[in-house]
């Protein structure tokens, strides 16, 4: 019997729960917020849908009550602030920081063994204090944000070839940020045929381009950030966990080394089952690709270093 917790019962926390809850990954999902009535509120219309989608997963909404989180063997963090049109996720680092280490430390007390999926912005930089502050093993702690751009770079494509979505590969790595990450263009493809192949050079650089700034256009949008999307990377990585899949995924782990880059949590392809992320899929990126990565990674860390100014790690 599985448990699965989610922290922070916004927009982007209610959707996990929910995809989670119509895939069935758990008997249990707990929903917490610190908002009275949010979570309760969501978790209880969630469980109105349990008739018509057609599962049995319980759905619970507690507020601040991490004595009911007990056992979870997968928590998902959603908590902070969102960002607001303009803003760049880096900007939420000061709040959210915070937020995100009481919250982890809260966890622990009650799922010492879980594995740990961090969502909040800075995505990247939240995955490190989460690994940091806890004194985690590396493996327990995944940050979600190459599967939503991955899955984003999948629709840009699929857009442009006229094809649908599944039958796409295509991978993001690097640091999730408008400038930070890099959609693999290179490796791209449809059912094995490359994208370089069916399209030309300056549609595939649109498709990146668009890419890259795929949550600030939706943000523009809603005045707010994206939710669909992101809730449904975070369920789709709490399913590698939770089934224990060995699924390769694009997350942030911890680097020691790999992608020639160390004590940094950055997006890499990985290995994802019941023990977190179990192996890094090191391989030779071309001098382009290395180089951009090398950016990516100084950028990150640049924002890494505000939380030993926090005196967070
Ligand atoms: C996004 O890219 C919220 O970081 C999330 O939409």
């Amino acid at each position: 019997m599985s448990k699965i917790t989610v922290v922070g019962a916004g927009n982007v926390g209610a959707t996990c729960a929910n995809v989670m809850a119509q895939r069935e990954l758990a008997a249990e999902i707990i929903l917490l917020d610190i908002k009275e009535g949010v979570s309760e509120g969501k978790a209880l219309d969630m469980m109105q849908t349990a008739s018509l989608c057609d599962f049995d997963t319980r759905i619970t909404g507690v507020t601040n009550d991490y004595a009911a989180t007990a056992q979870s063997d997968v928590v998902i963090v959603t908590s902070g602030i969102p960002r607001k049109p303009g803003m760049t996720r880096e900007e939420l680092i000061g709040t959210n920081a915070g937020i995100v280490k009481s919250v982890v430390d809260n966890v622990l007390k009650y799922s010492p063994n879980a594995v740990i999926v961090v969502i909040s912005n800075p995505m990247d930089t939240m995955t490190y204090l989460t690994l940091k502050a806890a004194k985690l093993p590396k493996q327990r702690v995944i940050g979600m944000g190459g599967m939503l751009d991955s899955a984003r770079f999948k629709c840009y494509l699929s857009q442009a070839l006229q094809a649908p979505a599944s039958d796409i590969d295509g991978v993001v790595i690097g640091g999730h940020g408008d400038t930070t990450m890099i959609p693999l263009t290179r490796f791209a493809a449809y059912k094995g045929i490359p994208a370089s192949a069916l399209l030309s050079k300056e549609n595939l650089d649109k498709v990146a381009a668009d890419t890259m700034v795929g949550g600030a256009t939706l943000t523009k949008f809603l005045g707010t950030s994206a939710w669909y999307a992101p809730g449904a990377a975070g369920a789709t990585l709490a399913e590698a966990i939770i089934r224990d899949q060995k699924k390769t995924l694009p997350c942030c782990v911890y680097l020691d080394g790999e992608y020639g880059q160390k004590d940094i949590c950055i997006g890499v392809p990985v290995v994802v089952g019941k023990n977190g992320w179990e192996k890094i899929i090191d391989f030779k990126l071309n001098s382009d690709e290395q180089a951009a990565f090398n950016k990516s990674a100084d950028a990150v860390r640049n924002m890494n270093n505000v939380l030993s100014e926090m005196k967070l790690v």
